[in-house]
């Protein structure tokens, strides 16, 4: 049996105090995922390679079926070019696994793609509950100028597989500056769809 564990919700600071582990992705850690690559290498100048884009702080309690993972990710605000600032993304890597987030502060959005190449964008706010169902890729975007902060919980057996964005040439949308002050949705002209086999390898039944 395990112990239950108790943590706090650390909105200033976008972390859950008490959490074991921690995580950051760093500018230099996401060259390749923006549209505009002059940008971003002006972007790498100015705040150097080791600039915190995000972090995440989680207790792991086990990597089980059936046991869950619980954490609160950290964004901050900005733009390469005029691309909002957004997390490296996935798909689980037991890709029928679900996932959940929670905003506790700051303005974003929540992209999901499906396999077949469907596209759903949730705004997230203080006390948005985003699901996000099995067998979507996801990734998190800051629209504001604020951090963005956001609690989540996942099965802990899900893992994940990072690499499938890439593989199609990024996500089939971006987020980016309207020229508004708001944001909007643009076509990533790399985007190629997967093909029948990788879909249906995708829907495989997990372990
Ligand atoms: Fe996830």
């Amino acid at each position: 049996m395990r112990e239950p564990g108790v943590f706090t919700v650390d909105i200033e600071r976008g972390e859950l105090r008490g959490a074991a582990t921690r995580y950051r992705k760093t500018l230099g850690d996401l060259a390749g995922l923006y549209e505009d690559d002059a940008a971003f290498e002006t972007r790498l100048a100015e705040l150097g390679p080791e600039a915190v884009m995000y972090e995440v702080t989680d207790h792991k309690p086990s990597a089980d079926a059936g046991d869950m993972i619980i954490g609160v990710t950290r964004m901050a605000p900005g733009r390469i070019g005029r691309e909002f600032f957004l997390t490296r993304g996935h798909i689980h890597a037991r890709a029928d696994r679900p996932e959940m987030y929670y905003g506790e502060a700051g303005t974003g959005l929540m992209l999901l793609e499906s396999p077949e190449g469907e596209v759903r964008i949730v705004e997230m706010r203080p006390r948005t509950l985003c699901y996000v169902p099995p067998f979507w890729i996801h990734r998190s975007v800051n629209v504001g100028a604020d951090d963005l902060v956001m609690t989540f919980a996942y099965p802990a057996d899900a893992g994940q597989d990072y690499d499938i964005i890439a593989r199609s040439g990024g996500m089939r949308q971006r987020i980016v500056d309207d020229g508004q002050g708001g944001w909007q949705a643009v076509d990533n002209p790399a985007w190629t769809p997967r093909s029948a086999e990788a879909i249906a390898a995708l829907k495989e039944p997990a372990r």
